[in-house]
Order: C-alpha cells, then sequence, then structure tokens
C-alpha cells in the first residue's frame, strides 16, 4: 500500500502520510470493531487499490448515524479508468450510514459527480486581514501591491482593531468530559454535523502527530459553553492563523464573537497578516462577517450521501444549519 502511495501522490505525500498514518488510521475511537476501515482492491498477490476512510458519528437532525470521510482513495496508474475506482466508492458506501467527501481532487471530483452523489460544496471559507501584507498578490508588480496597500489601510486598520472580550476564554491542554456534555445538548442544533465528543476532539486536536493546535474555551458561570481550535503557520504570501474548528450554540452569537475577539489576539501576537476559517452553517458566518471576515473563493468541494437515515433530496439543498468546518476529514494535514 505504501508503494502505491508513493506511485500515485508521491514521495512528499507519502511520508507525509507515514507519520499520521497511526494515529489517522489506528487511533480513532470511533473506527467500528476498534479497526481501521479501509478497503483495498487486489488483482490476485498484487494491490492495485485502497479506500481508507474516517469513521465518525455523524449527528443527522439530531439522529446519530455510524459514517465515514472516504479520503486516500487510489487506483494504480494502469488501472485507472477501468471501473476500480466505482466499485471501491460504492462498496465504502454500502458499509457506512453515511458517506462523506471533503476537499476532493478532481478525478474523485468527478467520479463522485458520476455517481450522482449529492454535491454540497464548496465549503465556505472565509479571511479576516490584519495587516496590509493580507492582501498582497505575488502575481502583481511591487508598486500595483504597495498602491492596493495603501488604499485599503485604513479599512484593514478598522476591521482589525482590538474590541473587548464579552465572556471569559481560558487556553486547555485537553478536552474534559463537560465537552461531550456540551455536545449532546448542541446536537439537536444542527442538520448534520460530526459528533464532537471529549473523546473524538482530544484525538483529532490533542494527539495529532503532524501540527500542534492551540485550543481555547468559552466560559459562562464556570461552564464550557463553547471551544475553537486554531495554529499559526508560515505561508509563501505571508503568517496565517487558520481557526481550524469551533462550536458554540448557533443562536449564542455573543458566546462565538467573544470567541473571535480572542482569536483575533491571538493572531495578532503572532504576527499573522490574516486569519483565515472555513464554515457552511450561515449564523455562525453572519457572526464571522459582523466580525471583519470576508468570504472568498472556496476550492474545498463537499458531497455527502446519508444513508442511515430517510432524508428527503431538499434536505441536500438547504445547508444553512451543517455544521461543517476544515477541522472535518482530514484536510488540516
Ligand atoms: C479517483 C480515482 C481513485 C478513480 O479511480 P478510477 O478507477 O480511475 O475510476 P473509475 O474507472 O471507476 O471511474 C472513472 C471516472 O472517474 C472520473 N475520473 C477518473 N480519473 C479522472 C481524471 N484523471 N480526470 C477526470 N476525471 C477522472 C471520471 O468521472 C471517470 O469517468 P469517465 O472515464 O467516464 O470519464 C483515481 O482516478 C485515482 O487514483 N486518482 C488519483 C488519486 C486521487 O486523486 N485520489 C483522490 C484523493 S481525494
Amino acid at each position: 500500500m505504501d508503494a502505491l502511495y508513493r506511485r500515485v501522490f508521491g514521495n512528499d505525500a507519502a511520508e507525509a502520510s507515514r507519520l499520521r498514518w497511526e494515529w489517522q488510521y489506528r487511533r480513532n475511537p470511533n473506527n467500528p470493531g476498534g479497526e481501521p476501515e479501509i478497503w483495498i482492491a487486489r488483482e490476485g498477490p498484487a494491490i492495485v487499490g485502497q479506500y481508507a476512510t474516517m469513521p465518525v458519528q455523524l449527528s443527522v437532525g439530531g439522529t446519530q448515524v455510524q459514517a465515514s470521510w472516504g479520503m486516500d482513495v487510489m487506483v494504480a496508474p494502469e488501472r485507472q479508468r477501468q471501473g476500480l475506482g466505482e466499485i471501491l466508492f460504492r462498496t465504502w458506501d454500502r458499509n457506512v450510514g453515511a458517506s462523506l467527501g471533503l476537499g476532493l481532487s478532481e478525478s474523485s471530483y468527478k467520479l463522485f459527480q458520476k455517481l450522482r452523489w449529492p454535491d454540497v460544496g464548496p465549503l465556505p471559507c472565509l479571511v479576516k486581514p490584519l495587516t496590509r501584507r493580507a492582501l498582497r498578490r505575488p502575481n502583481w508588480p511591487v508598486p500595483v501591491n504597495r498602491l492596493v496597500s495603501a488604499l485599503t489601510l485604513p479599512v484593514i486598520k478598522l476591521v482589525a482593531r482590538t474590541r473587548p472580550l464579552g465572556a471569559e476564554v481560558r487556553m486547555l491542554q485537553r478536552f474534559d468530559e463537560s465537552f461531550t456534555e456540551l455536545w449532546n445538548t448542541l446536537a439537536p442544533r444542527f442538520d448534520l454535523a460530526v459528533r464532537r465528543d471529549a473523546a473524538y476532539l482530544n484525538w483529532k486536536y490533542v494527539s495529532a502527530p503532524h501540527v500542534r493546535y492551540s485550543i481555547a474555551a468559552l466560559r459562562r458561570d464556570d461552564r464550557n459553553v463553547g471551544y475553537a481550535v486554531y495554529r499559526h503557520l508560515h505561508e509563501p504570501r505571508g503568517r496565517v492563523t487558520l481557526l481550524v474548528d469551533f462550536l458554540t450554540d448557533p443562536d449564542d452569537q455573543p458566546g462565538f464573537s467573544t470567541l473571535l475577539r480572542w482569536i483575533d489576539r491571538e493572531a495578532r501576537q503572532a504576527d499573522s497578516d490574516k486569519i483565515r476559517t472555513f464554515a457552511m452553517h450561515a449564523a455562525f458566518r453572519r457572526v464571522l462577517r459582523r466580525s471583519g471576515y470576508f468570504q472568498v473563493k472556496s476550492t474545498v468541494q463537499f458531497v455527502t450521501k446519508v444513508n442511515g437515515v430517510d432524508v428527503h433530496p431538499a434536505f441536500y439543498e438547504n445547508t444553512d444549519c451543517w455544521h461543517v468546518t476544515l477541522g472535518d476529514s482530514d484536510q488540516d494535514r
């Protein structure tokens, strides 16, 4: 499988996958029967394809469904476009209560379309500029970049100004069981969302081997009522703070905006030029826009097919109450 992975995705991706493999596939707390959920296509002794998945509990209108994110699907180059991919996709789908795909390659997106998986993407991307460098484009000449910086500076200063926190925010090392209770209270508020209990959150954001996250908890009356997971990174165009995942009651506008103000401070302290996040839920996006975020073009495609409970075709048309973020699937790698 490793040799096939190298041939299809290249050496760098294969090395990165090896670093994550034990954690991503073996230590997932939602593995059915405690085993990784990976389908293999064989021809005699040779492995010619695989579909590796990330099992999750999915809340669909408050009902829990055993689902999985499809990822790392591949067919040997000389055997592509001969129907093996279709067999792998359908086998996976027949065995899960909901099949989910996020951030697809062109070939897999086309195959999902051909097989008529409901297409609900792309996952909206929002960016908040913090410095003049946030708007730089490498393909613009220096004088144009300077002019754009000068013209937009007043707006950026206004958007990026520091504002007081409206509630207590505390940094965490781990998620305790109160976050499972928080999830159980909030799950019915979402039409579709991955179950964010303490076991899942600790696996995903505390023990990931390839990135280090910061975690902030929103507190009210001595209780945890929300969280935000984020990290800072260097990109060729500057420093970025990624708001990877978050949760509050979607109606708790002051709560979510307090978390966003906390992220602003953290990003400024890390000298970030911008903050980037992905959010599907309309209420969260509204608060993000009011907090200085702008929606930009997203290339993160999202497909999903629910099998475990009956859903009406209209279910896939109104995704305003779906909670999906960059933390879902294995997007942040
Ligand atoms: C995605 C993948 C697993 C599909 O496997 P496959 O065996 O080629 O798929 P099938 O033969 O069953 O289906 C073929 C259909 O897939 C889509 N497809 C496959 N390769 C494609 C490509 N290079 N460009 C565009 N569409 C492609 C098309 O819809 C195609 O239908 P068509 O031949 O009628 O146009 C395979 O192309 C692959 O390994 N790609 C490289 C790795 C990759 O991108 N993985 C996805 C990570 S998200």
